[in-house]
């Protein structure tokens, strides 16, 4: 049988453009949850739709990128400048997102952001409609439609009015917050009916799937169902499907020489010393600037440690343009050179801070030779870094110190060293414990959590939504 086809559209296409004269564009590899997991998924005829990450103002741009994206089967949804300021800048990223993680709004622009709010959300919904004109334009009868994320929660009520047969499922890859966060947005209503215009919408857990639904009866006070919420006798499925990784292509990724060579190199970059990794966007929720205070409260707690233990933290840039993404950075910047002047010496410093992306084959290299992850998330949708760490541990057992706040904590949670990320002493601790912990004991901990991770995989993520998805179609069929 031929591949059932799918549309995946998420604000974020796999690859991001980077413009190198007047046709000719680079294609990049984008880095977030969202791409990963959605990477892995193979079994479908797959077509992606989604933003490049960049303006392309003119006619001659837009075709050359469009054809330059069709051979990695994406298709681009062009927004123009004032729409990313006040879609993504705004409405995603400094309103959304840091109240889907229970963050609240910025403290100085509070009013701001309350005077700007009817014109964000305006963008927004403005925005999704784009992306439902391109799916309009690509769709064919009897495909399956998979919406993604914070950035499309308008998407399902666009697609569905224009078309009811289509399928259509939507699934959320941060926290769904508690109702009582919810409530405090404006459009609080606007934004869980067209999410309910979806035919299955999936969450990473259960407690965020059990947020939603009662954020649905007590905001808009359906009724909800062991299966979902029901509306005038319509119902939305709402389940968890917690996604996972391509564990494979890590574990292969491991024997390729150019990834040896990597770890040939910082082995002995490092030898006589432990190294601790962080792997984050440098974003709020990920809780670095505690992750940082825990390891120099360790360092002042124990001398002993002092030049026998390094923290290599990967920062990678994101969201720059939005103002407290930028705050965030000369914070990290500070911290991190505080403590280094407190308590490096002329020829090492306790941590290496990099503002840049790794590629893979590095990344691989340095989840492998590393003896402890360190995973402070404030909140977080699932976080695979998680989950990356542990694919590459399997000849050095190393240790996970994982964040409670974090989805995969539920999943990891046996394997891994459990954290309240704001709670700096019993980070610290943490620390001490994981260096000092016992071969037998990480060897326990780390084959717990492997094996979670070689079984719950991203192919059979998006499986097991897709044909939960037809079922419910089908389902539905059945009752009307
Ligand atoms: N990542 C990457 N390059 C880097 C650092 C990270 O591609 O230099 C990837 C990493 O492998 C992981 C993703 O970015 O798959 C981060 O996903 P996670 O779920 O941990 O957090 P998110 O960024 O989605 O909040
Ligand atoms: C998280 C979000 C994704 C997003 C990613 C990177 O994983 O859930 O939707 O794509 O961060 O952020 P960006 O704003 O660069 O797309």
């Amino acid at each position: 049988a031929s591949k059932q086809r799918l549309l995946v559209v998420a604000n974020r296409l796999p690859v991001s453009a980077v413009r190198h004269g007047e046709d000719s564009w680079q294609l990049e590899m984008s880095v977030g949850g969202l791409v990963t997991a959605l990477l892995g998924v193979k079994e479908f005829d797959t077509r992606w739709i989604g933003w490049a990450g960049v303006n392309v103002p003119d006619e001659i741009g837009q075709k050359a990128l469009a054809k330059a994206l069709d051979e990695k089967r994406c298709i681009p949804v062009f927004l123009d400048e004032e729409v990313v300021h006040q879609y993504y800048n705004g409405y995603c990223n400094n309103i959304l997102w840091p109240l889907f993680h229970y963050i609240g709004l910025p403290q100085e622009d509070r009013l701001a952001t309350t005077r700007s709010f009817q014109s964000q959300f305006d963008a927004y919904k403005k925005a999704n409609q784009l992306f439902a004109d391109v799916v309009n334009e690509h769709y064919e009868e009897g495909d399956v439609v998979w919406c993604h994320d914070y950035q499309l929660m308008f998407l399902p009520k666009c697609l569905k009015e224009r078309n009811s047969k289509m399928k259509v499922g939507w699934f959320l890859h941060t926290p769904f917050p508690s109702s009582e966060i919810h409530r405090m947005l404006p459009s609080r209503l606007e934004l869980l009916r067209s999410v309910l215009a979806a035919d299955l919408v999936g969450f990473h857990t259960y407690d965020y799937a059990r947020h939603f639904v009662s954020a649905c009866t007590r905001i808009l006070r359906l009724e909800g169902t062991p299966e979902g919420v029901e509306d005038q006798g319509k119902l939305t499925r709402i389940a968890a499907f917690p996604v996972g990784i391509d564990s494979e292509r890590f574990i292969k990724a491991l024997e390729l020489p150019e990834v040896q060579d990597h770890m040939k190199v910082l082995k002995q970059r490092f030898a006589g010393r432990k190294v601790m990794l962080g792997v984050d966007r440098l974003d709020m929720i990920k809780g670095i600037p505690q992750k940082i205070l825990a390891f120099e409260k360790f360092l002042e707690e124990n001398p002993n440690w002092r030049n026998k233990v390094v923290l290599l933290q990967i920062a990678v840039p994101t969201r720059t343009d939005v103002p407290e993404y930028q705050k965030l950075t000369s914070q990290v910047h500070e911290i991190v050179g505080r403590i280094n002047g407190r308590f490096g010496s002329l020829t090492a410093v306790p941590i290496h801070h990099l503002d840049r992306s790794l590629d893979f084959h590095e990344l691989c290299a340095l989840y492998a030779v590393t003896d402890v992850a360190l995973v402070t998330s404030l909140r977080d949708g699932m976080n695979l870094v998680s989950y990356e760490y542990v694919a590459c541990q399997e000849s050095k057992k190393g240790v996970l110190i994982l964040s409670e706040f974090a989805g995969a904590a539920q999943s990891l949670g046996a394997g891994a060293i459990l954290v309240n990320p704001w709670n700096v002493t019993e980070v610290a601790s943490s620390i001490g414990y994981a260096l000092n912990m016992p071969a037998d004991e990480r060897e326990k901990r780390h084959h717990h959590n492997f094996k979670h991770v070689i079984s719950h995989t991203a192919q059979e993520w998006a499986a097991t939504f897709v044909s939960e998805l037809n079922v419910t179609i089908v389902e539905a069929q059945l009752r009307t």
